[in-house]
C-alpha cells in the first residue's frame, strides 16, 4: 500500500526522500512524488511507475532545501498517473499533502468546496484534503489540519507542508500507521520502521487523531483539540541490514533463508526452565482453565495459520476454536462469548480488517490477545496483550519467515495451555517441547532440498493450473503452499481437502496437470493415497510432500511422480517444516517465469484499507 516518508535535518531533502521511499517500495505501489521548497516556493515532482523515473527527474536538481515529504501511491480512487499521485496542493500551491488511506466523505467535501468555487485537478480523494486544509489556514498549519480532520471521514494518515511555514511539517493519522523517529538534530517520519532505521531506532508510535508537529530541533504532538500530549519512545531492535539483501537475488529467499534464526528466536526466549512461557498472552492460569472458546482472526497468509491453530489447540488444549477472516468476521455479528479469547494474528500488526475486527471484538467486552510481529503496531498496542514473533523484518510482499514464526506461535501456545488445563500428560508435553526445540535445525536441513526444488521448477513453470491437496494439517498446508504459488507466479493455484476433490474440482484434472499432495499424517495418509490415485487415474503429475519415515506407506503403487521428502519429525509439527519446500516452490517457479518475485502485481505487503 501507499507509503510516506517526511524529513527535517541538516540533510539535502530529495536523496533522503528518494531513499525512504525506497524503503518502502516494497509495500506495493504505482506511482510517486515528492514536495520541497525551493526559495520560498513549494515545488512538487511526480511520476507514474516505479520510483526510479521519479529518481531520473531529480537528477541535476541542485536544491539546497532540508525539509520535505514523499510519497509512493498504491492508486484507490483515480487510475495510476502523474496528476493522481501525491502529493496534491491547493489552487495557489502553497500547501502539499501526502495521504495513505481513504476519505470516504471526499464526493460530499468536495462538493462543498466546488460550490465555494475550488477547481479540482485529480480524480483522488485526497486531494479534497489539500483544499480543505488550505480553506482552515489562517496562519496556523497544526490548526488548520486539525479543523480539516474534523470534517474528513474515513482513514488517512497525512503529512503537510505549507510555503508559509517553511521550517514545519504537520502529520496526523487515523487506522493508517505514522511513525516518527527521533536522531541526533534531524527527525523523519513515515509510515512504516524500514524508511526510518538508516536515521534512528528512537521512534513514536502515533495514535489515532494525534497530531505531531515537527519543526527544526523539536518534535510535539497534540490531541485533535490541540492539547499538548507527552509520548514516549519506543526503541526498535531491528537492524539497517534487515532491510537490505545481502547478497541474496531477493528479499523472499533471503527472508527462506531465514527461517531457521527466526523459529529459534521466537522460541528460545520463551522456554524457560524447560516450560514453554505464554505470559505474554496475558492470560492467567484460571482464564486459561475455564476457556469456553478462541475465535481466531486474521487475513491472508495469517489466516492459515489460524487454521493450523485449530487443528491443534482443539487436539491438545480440548478448547473449541473458531477461524474467521478478519473482513467477515467485523460485518457477521459473531457471537463472542465473555469469557472467551479472541485471538488475533498480523505480520504487519496494521491490516485493517484485523484492527477492525479486534475492535469489534474489543467493543463486545471480549479479551484479544495478538500474535504480532511488528513491535508497536496498531494491533500490538490495541490488543490486550502482545505475544511477539521474533522474524525481524519481513520486506517480500509474500510472507515467508513471519508466518512460519506464527504456526510456531501456535504449537507454543497450544501445548502451554494444554499443560495448564491437564489435557495432555506430562510426558506428552515433554516429548513436544523436545520437539520444537528441534524444529530450527530441521528447518535448515529442509533447505538443502533447495537443487531438487529448482529442478521441479524448472520442469513446471508453464503449467497454467497447480492443485494442492491434503487432510487436516496437510489441508492447512495446503491453503499456504497454493497461495504462495499463485500470489506470486500468477499460475491459477487452488487448495482442497483432498476427501472433496471429487466433489467437482477433480472434473478439473486432465492430463499432466500438476497435483502437489502433502501426506504428512500418519492417521490419514492411506487416505490420501486413495485421492491420489483417483488423480493419478484422471492423468494428473502427482508431486507428494511427505516425511521419510511414510515414504515406505507409498511403496507397491506408482501414483506419484517425484517425492519431497522433509526430515521425521512428530506428525502434528510437519506444516513448520513442510511449508518451507513450499514456498521454494513457488519462489522459483516465479524465477524461472521472469516475474518481480518481491513486488507481486496488484498486490501489497500491508493492506491498511479496508
Ligand atoms: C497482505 C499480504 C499477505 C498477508 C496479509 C495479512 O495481503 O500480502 O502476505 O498475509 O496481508 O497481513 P498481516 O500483516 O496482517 O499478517
Amino acid at each position: 500500500m501507499c507509503g510516506i516518508v517526511g524529513y527535517i535535518g541538516p540533510r539535502k531533502i530529495l536523496p533522503v526522500l528518494i531513499g525512504g521511499l525506497k524503503k518502502l517500495e516494497y509495500r506495493g505501489y504505482d506511482s510517486a512524488g515528492v514536495a520541497y521548497l525551493e526559495n520560498g516556493k513549494l515545488n512538487i515532482l511526480k511520476e507514474e511507475g516505479k520510483l526510479a523515473a521519479l529518481e531520473e527527474k531529480c537528477i541535476g536538481i541542485e536544491t539546497e532545501n532540508t525539509i520535505g515529504i514523499g510519497h509512493t501511491r498504491w492508486a484507490t480512487h483515480g487510475a495510476p498517473s502523474r496528476v493522481n499521485s501525491h502529493p496534491h496542493t491547493n489552487e495557489a500551491g502553497t500547501i502539499a499533502l501526502v495521504h495513505n488511506g481513504i476519505i470516504e466523505n471526499y464526493a460530499k467535501i468536495k462538493e462543498w468546496l466546488e460550490k465555494k468555487g475550488v477547481k479540482f485537478v485529480s480524480e483522488t480523494d485526497t486531494e479534497v484534503a489539500a483544499h480543505l486544509i488550505n480553506h482552515f489556514y489562517f496562519g496556523d498549519l497544526r490548526a488548520a489540519v486539525a479543523n480539516a480532520i474534523e470534517m474528513i471521514e474515513g482513514s488517512y494518515a497525512f503529512a503537510v507542508v505549507s510555503s508559509e511555514e517553511p521550517d514545519t511539517i504537520v502529520a496526523v493519522r487515523k487506522d493508517s500507521p505514522l511513525i516518527v523517529g527521533k536522531a541526533d538534530g534531524e527527525s523523519i517520519l513515515a509510515s512504516d520502521i524500514p524508511a526510518l532505521l538508516e536515521y534512528t531506532r528512537d521512534v513514536y508510535f502515533l495514535n489515532d487523531n494525534e497530531i505531531v508537529e515537527m519543526k527544526r530541533g523539536s518534535i510535539n504532538f497534540y490531541d485533535e483539540y490541540g492539547t499538548k500530549l507527552r509520548k514516549e519512545i519506543t526503541r526498535i531492535d531491528w537492524d539497517v541490514s534487515q532491510a537490505e539483501k545481502g547478497g541474496y537475488e531477493h528479499f523472499m529467499i533471503k527472508e527462506i533463508y531465514e527461517q531457521p534464526r527466526a523459529l529459534q528466536d521466537t522460541f528460545s526466549p520463551r522456554l524457560i526452565d524447560g516450560k514453554i512461557d505464554i505470559s505474554e498472552m496475558g492470560m492467567d492460569e484460571d482464564f486459561i482453565r475455564n476457556l469456553p472458546k478462541i475465535t481466531i482472526v486474521a487475513c491472508g497468509s495469517a489466516s492459515h495459520v489460524a487454521h493450523v491453530g485449530k487443528y491443534i489447540i482443539e487436539r491438545v488444549a480440548k478448547i473449541p476454536v473458531e477461524v474467521d477472516i478478519a473482513s467477515e468476521f467485523r460485518y457477521r455479528k459473531p457471537l463472542l462469548l465473555p469469557d472467551q479469547l479472541v485471538m488475533v494474528i498480523s505480520q504487519s500488526g496494521e491490516t485493517a480488517d484485523t484492527i477492525a475486527a479486534l475492535r469489534e471484538a474489543k467493543d463486545n467486552g471480549v479479551k484479544v490477545a495478538a500474535v504480532v510481529n511488528v513491535i508497536g503496531s496498531t494491533i500490538a498496542r490495541e490488543a490486550d496483550a502482545a505475544f511477539y514473533t521474533h522474524a525481524g523484518m519481513e520486506i517480500a510482499v509474500a510472507t515467508t519467515k513471519a508466518y512460519d514464526t506464527q504456526l510456531l506461535s501456535m504449537y507454543m501456545l497450544a501445548y502451554a495451555m494444554a499443560h495448564v488445563r491437564g489435557t495432555i500428560t506430562e510426558e506428552e508435553y515433554n516429548e513436544a517441547v523436545r520437539e520444537l526445540t528441534l524444529l530450527p535445525e530441521k528447518a535448515e536441513n529442509v533447505l538443502e532440498l533447495c537443487e531438487q526444488i529448482q529442478h521441479i521448477a524448472y520442469e513446471r513453470f508453464m503449467d497454467e493450473d497447480t492443485f494442492f491437496i491434503g487432510r487436516g494439517l496437510d489441508y492447512a498446508l495446503a491453503m499456504e503452499a497454493s497461495l504462495k504459488l499463485k500470489e506470486i507466479s500468477y499460475i491459477h493455484a487452488e487448495a482442497y481437502a483432498a476427501g472433496e476433490l471429487k466433489h467437482g474440482t477433480i472434473a478439473l484434472i486432465e492430463k499432466n496437470t500438476l497435483v502437489v499432495a502433502i501426506a504428512t499424517q500418519k492417521d490419514l495418509i492411506e487416505k490420501t493415497i486413495s485421492n491420489i490415485k483417483e488423480v493419478k487415474a484422471r492423468g494428473a503429475h502427482v508431486i507428494c510432500l511427505t516425511m521419510e519415515k511414510y515414504l515406505s506407506e507409498f511403496k507397491d503403487q506408482d501414483s506419484v511422480d517425484e517425492f519431497i521428502l522433509i526430515p521425521d519429525m512428530m506428525d502434528m509439527m510437519a506444516p513448520i517444516i513442510g511449508v518451507i519446500p513450499m514456498q521454494m516452490l513457488a519462489y522459483y517457479i516465479t524465477l524461472d517465469k521472469g516475474f518481480d518475485v518481491d513486488k507481486p502485481r496488484n498486490l501489497a505487503k500491508s493492506v491498511t484499507v479496508e
